[in-house]
C-alpha cells in the first residue's frame, strides 16, 4: 500500500501534489507519507492479532525523529542497533523499555547506555560478547536481559548482501549451539535470560523462509522455555515490499492494484507464521522496518540536462547516489514517475546523478517518459534505508526530509548547509 498518485496527471502524496511541496522545499528532497507509515503499521498489526505480539521497528530503516515519533504514537516498539538509536528513539518520545539492542559490534559506551535507559532486552550474537555485557553489567550492578540470536541457516532468497540467515553469515550463533550458549548465559550472574531471537535477512517476498525458519526454531524455543522461563520469542524483520510493479506482477499500471501474489502481505506473512507460534504460548515480537516506511517515501528530483550519446540517453538529475544508494549497492530498483504525468512514448535513457562515479545512476536502460531539463521525477519506495545511508560525498550536503498528513506537510529535517557541511573541522594552527 502506498499514497503516491496521479491526480489530473499531477502524482500527489496523500493530497499534496509533489510539484507543489518540490518548488517550495526545493529539490533533491524526501518525502514521507504518514498514512501509508500508519496504514501498515495497522495492517500488520491486525494480521498479527491472535499474538500476544509487539511491533518493534527496525530504526535504521528511517530513522527521522518524526517517524519514530508516529510509530510511538501507534504503540510500537523500536528494534535498535546503537547508541545513537537509542538517543533518537528516547528524543523521539519512545520508550527504551520496549527497546531490543541488536548487532554484532555493540561497545561498552553502548552497552553502559542501554542498560542505564533499561531496555528490553539485548540481542546477543556471540559469546564473546554475551561476557563482556556480563561485565559491564556487573560493573554497574544491574542486570542485563538477554536474548541470543539464533541463526536457523535457512535461504531467505534475497540479495546476498541482506540475507543473514545462512550459516556462512556472521550473524548470530549456529541451531547446534544455542543450548550451551543459553546454559553459559544462564550460569552469569548478571545476565537475566528473557528471549530468543532470529533474523534470516530483508526483502524477503515469500512467506516460506520465515515459516522454514521459525519451524527450525520451535523445538529449541520450546527447550528454553522450559529450562529458562522465556518472555518471548522475536522473529526479527524482513517483510519485503513491492519496488518493481512489473517484476510484482507483470502489469505496471499498479498504483491502485490489489495485492497480487508475488507481493508478500501481512496476512500471508500472518498466516504462515501465527499457526506456528500460537501453541508456544510466548509474547512474539516482530522487528520489521521495510515493510513499514519502504513504500511510503519517495526521492524527488529535478531533470538538470539530457545527454545523448550514440548508444545512450542520459537523464541527469540533482539527487546522486550519495542521496540513495541501493541502486549503487544491491541494484536496487527504484520506480521512476515524473510530477506531470506524460502521455508520449517511453523512451530508453539512463537516469543519472552528478556524482564522478559510473555506479552513479538510479535507472539503466530503463523506458521511462521522455524527460528533459527542467522535468520533476520521483524516485519511489525511498523511505526504508534511503536518507538513513545518504552520505555527504562530493561535499553534497543532506537532503531535508518533509512529511505528508493529507492536505499538509512539514519539513521533519532542514536541508543541510555549507556551514552544516564543515561543521566540527578544525584547520590546525601552524
Ligand atoms: N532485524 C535485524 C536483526 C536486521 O538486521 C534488520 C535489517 C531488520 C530487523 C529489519 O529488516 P527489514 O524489515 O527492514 O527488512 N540497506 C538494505 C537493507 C539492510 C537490512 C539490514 N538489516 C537495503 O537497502 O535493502
Amino acid at each position: 500500500m502506498h499514497s503516491f498518485r496521479y491526480v489530473n496527471d499531477q502524482l500527489t502524496c496523500e493530497n499534496v501534489p509533489l510539484a507543489a511541496l518540490a518548488d517550495a522545499v526545493g529539490t533533491p528532497a524526501y518525502v514521507y507519507s504518514a498514512e501509508t507509515i500508519r496504514t501498515n503499521f495497522r495492517r500488520l498489526d491486525r494480521a498479527l492479532a491472535p499474538l500476544d505480539h509487539r511491533i518493534c521497528f527496525a530504526v535504521k530503516a528511517n530513522s527521522n525523529l518524526a517517524v519514530l515519533n508516529l510509530l510511538a504514537g501507534e504503540g510500537a516498539g523500536f528494534d535498535i542497533v546503537s547508541g545513537g538509536e537509542l538517543f533518537r528513539v528516547q528524543r523521539a518520545g519512545g520508550d527504551a523499555g520496549h527497546c531490543t539492542f541488536a548487532g554484532v559490534g555493540k561497545t561498552r559506551a553502548e552497552i553502559e547506555q542501554a542498560l542505564r535507559a533499561g531496555v528490553h532486552c539485548f540481542n546477543v550474537e556471540s559469546e564473546a560478547e554475551l561476557a563482556f555485557i556480563d561485565e559491564v553489567a556487573g560493573q554497574l550492578g544491574l542486570v542485563a536481559p538477554v536474548a541470543v540470536r539464533v541463526n536457523p541457516d535457512v535461504d531467505a532468497g534475497t540479495h546476498k548482501y541482506i540475507s543473514t540467515g545462512k550459516s556462512k553469515n556472521k550473524f548470530g550463533i549456529g541451531l547446534d549451539r544455542a543450548e550451551q550458549v543459553y546454559r553459559e548465559a544462564a550460569a552469569r550472574k548478571n545476565l537475566r535470560i528473557v528471549g530468543v531471537q532470529t533474523h534470516i535477512g530483508s526483502q524477503i517476498l515469500d512467506p516460506k523462509p520465515f515459516a522454514e525458519a521459525v519451524a527450525k526454531l520451535i523445538p529449541l524455543v520450546e527447550t528454553l522455555k522450559a529450562a529458562y522461563n522465556l518472555e518471548f520469542f522475536s522473529i526479527g524483520g524482513g517483510i519485503g515490499i513491492v519496488y518493481d510493479p512489473a517484476l510484482a506482477s507483470g502489469d505496471p499500471a499498479w498504483w491502485n492494484a490489489a495485492d497480487h501474489p508475488r507481493r508478500i502481505t501481512p496476512e500471508a506473512y500472518a498466516e504462515a507464521v501465527v499457526p506456528l507460534l500460537l501453541p508456544l504460548g510466548l509474547k512474539i515480537l516482530l522487528e520489521p522496518g521495510r515493510f513499514l516506511v519502504g513504500n511510503a517515501g519517495a526521492l524527488l528530483a529535478e531533470v538538470l540536462y539530457v545527454k545523448e550519446t550514440p548508444t545512450k540517453r542520459f537523464s541527469i538529475v540533482d539527487a546522486a547516489m550519495n542521496d540513495l544508494i541501493r541502486p549503487a549497492l544491491y541494484e536496487g530498483y527504484h520506480e521512476i514517475h515524473p510530477l506531470t504525468q506524460s502521455t508520449a512514448a517511453p523512451v530508453v535513457q539512463d537516469v543519472v546523478g552528478p556524482v564522478c562515479e559510473s555506479g552513479d545512476f538510479f535507472a539503466q536502460d530503463r523506458p521511462l517518459a521522455p524527460l528533459a531539463a527542467g522535468d520533476l521525477i520521483a524516485l519511489l519506495s525511498a523511505g526504508a534505508y534511503g536518507f538513513v545511508m545518504s552520505s555527504t560525498y562530493n561535499s553534497r550536503p543532506l537532503l531535508p526530509e518533509v512529511l505528508v498528513e493529507g492536505d499538509t506537510w512539514r519539513i521533519i529535517r532542514e536541508r543541510q548547509t555549507y556551514e552544516d557541511l564543515v561543521r566540527g573541522e578544525i584547520i590546525p594552527e601552524q
